[in-house]
């Protein structure tokens, strides 16, 4: 018998009863629908919309459901369709008449809402702790590199020196405001939409701020058709979550081209790469290129939880219930994808001598060729044309700047002096870009005490 089967004279056709059940993915949500279905009964009992002892003998019973489902002895039903008239199913067959009262001043659409934000709020708590513990490694990593000079690259053309430390912490602040943007979702997750009914709110007299309390939310939601019909606290958390792989695909891509022969400016753990069924020689970044792969699953869920909203009407449509399995996944994926970086970046080995030649080819050092002419009174601009020329000369010549004879030099400026060769150095190059932001270690240095002191106030 179904619990809506009232004004049906006829079965629900056995295609329909497998195509409209959601209980295969939403029984993830137990124990929220449980805690939540224990708040409204308290309230209700306190409200006197059902008596104090229906409220006790309600909450024991869910408890009990809990723990059953936890033991492995509960067997949802396709047939009672979805978590939550599984649960009141089960619960009706423990206490009986109180069992059909649970529901009263509720229905299945504020319910569902309240359990998802249940949920989110949860994960979202994890996937920020997540993010904290790759942001721990990657400080110390950084921590141990301020001074491994590395080529940073415009165009993956070698660019201007810069160090690992710098590196990694530039991947720190992108985490840094992936957590933030967390923290913002939070809030807007954080309100509690039951009370909203079907969606017209309900006559009996429940104290919704009760229920709120209990519950730990930091508010209710204002309006009750807005309660049971919007998803948009998950698809923010989807977009939050798009961009921490978006992060953290970049920083995969970076991983596999330094693992490459080619670079070979790192070497992952072979606890963290994989081989070839053929190719007795590979060890492939398959980490990396799993979680750059993985990107795209989740800018699926954000795309299909949008595309589902876009055209519905006010309130609740069955079309919603497709909300969670694109939420679910990209929970568990983007959970997934940081729990294996941190360590696959914690035991990588970081080849210092590969990165430290690495910027004595490709003319690393021109912008700080052409800065010695500006400090000393040479317009920028004809200092870039300067060095310019110098740099296709030393092409014509298979030289580096630094390789120049200091005639060969002069020729170009009178300007240079014997401390060019020193100005050049690329260790030289990177101290000297001592601003707030910049590569300098003393610099890096004060980005990573600030990220610590940030770290410890999450
Ligand atoms: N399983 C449904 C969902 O996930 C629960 C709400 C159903 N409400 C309804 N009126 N059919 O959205």
């Amino acid at each position: 018998m179904k619990l809506w089967g009232g004004r049906f004279a006829k079965k629900t056709d056995y295609l329909v009863e497998d195509f409209h059940s959601s209980i295969s993915f939403d029984q993830r949500l137990y124990r929220q629908d449980i805690q939540g279905s224990i708040a409204h009964a308290r309230m209700l009992g306190k409200q006197g919309i059902i008596t104090i002892e229906e409220a006790d003998q309600l909450a024991r019973a869910l408890e009990s459901i809990q723990q059953d489902i936890e033991a492995g002895l509960v067997t949802f039903e396709v047939d009672a369709e979805d978590i939550h008239m599984n649960i009141e199913k089960i619960l009706t067959e423990r206490v009986g008449e109180a069992g059909k009262k649970l529901h009263t001043a509720r229905s299945r659409n504020d319910q569902v809402a309240l359990d998802i934000r249940l949920y989110l709020k949860e994960e979202i708590k994890e996937v920020a702790r997540l993010l904290v513990a790759l942001q721990k490694v990657m400080l110390d990593l950084a921590d141990q590199h301020l001074t491994t000079v590395m080529p940073g690259y415009t165009h993956l053309q070698k660019a201007q020196p810069i160090t690992f430390a710098h590196h990694l912490m530039a991947y720190f602040q992108m985490f840094t405001r992936d957590i933030e943007r967390l923290q913002d979702c939070f809030k807007r997750v954080d309100v509690m939409p039951l009370g909203s009914g079907a969606l017209a709110g309900t006559t009996f007299p429940i104290d919704r701020n009760y229920v709120r309390e209990q519950l730990g939310f930091a508010g209710i939601t204002m309006n009750s058709l807005d309660g049971v019909s919007d998803r948009d606290f998950a698809v923010e958390f989807c977009g939050a979550a798009s961009l921490i792989m978006m992060h953290l695909s970049r920083f995969s891509e970076e991983i596999v081209l330094w693992s490459s022969n080619e670079f070979r400016f790192i070497t992952l753990d072979d606890g963290f790469s994989t081989g070839s069924s053929i190719m007795p020689q590979k060890k492939n970044p398959d980490v990396a290129e799993l979680v750059r792969g993985k990107t795209g699953r989740v800018y699926g869920d954000l795309m299909g939880l949008l595309t589902v909203l876009k055209g519905l009407p006010l309130a609740y449509n069955k079309d919603m219930q497709e909300d969670k399995e694109a939420l679910f996944d990209a929970v568990d994926t983007v959970k997934k994808c940081l729990l294996v970086f941190a360590p696959m970046i914690k035991t990588m080995k970081v080849n210092k001598q590969v990165m430290r030649s690495g910027v004595t080819g490709g003319f690393i050092n021109a912008t700080d060729a052409a800065d010695y002419l500006a400090a000393k009174n040479v317009p920028f601009r004809e200092a870039h044309e300067i060095v310019g020329k110098m740099v296709l000369c030393c092409e014509q010549k298979g030289k580096s700047l630094e390789e120049l004879t200091f005639e060969e030099m002069k020729e170009f400026s009178p300007v240079f002096e014997e401390d060019i060769y020193e100005k050049i150095s690329p260790e030289k190059c990177v101290e000297a870009r001592n601003v707030p932001g910049g590569p300098a270690p003393q610099a890096v240095s004060a980005a990573i005490n600030l990220g610590r002191e940030a770290l410890a106030k999450i």
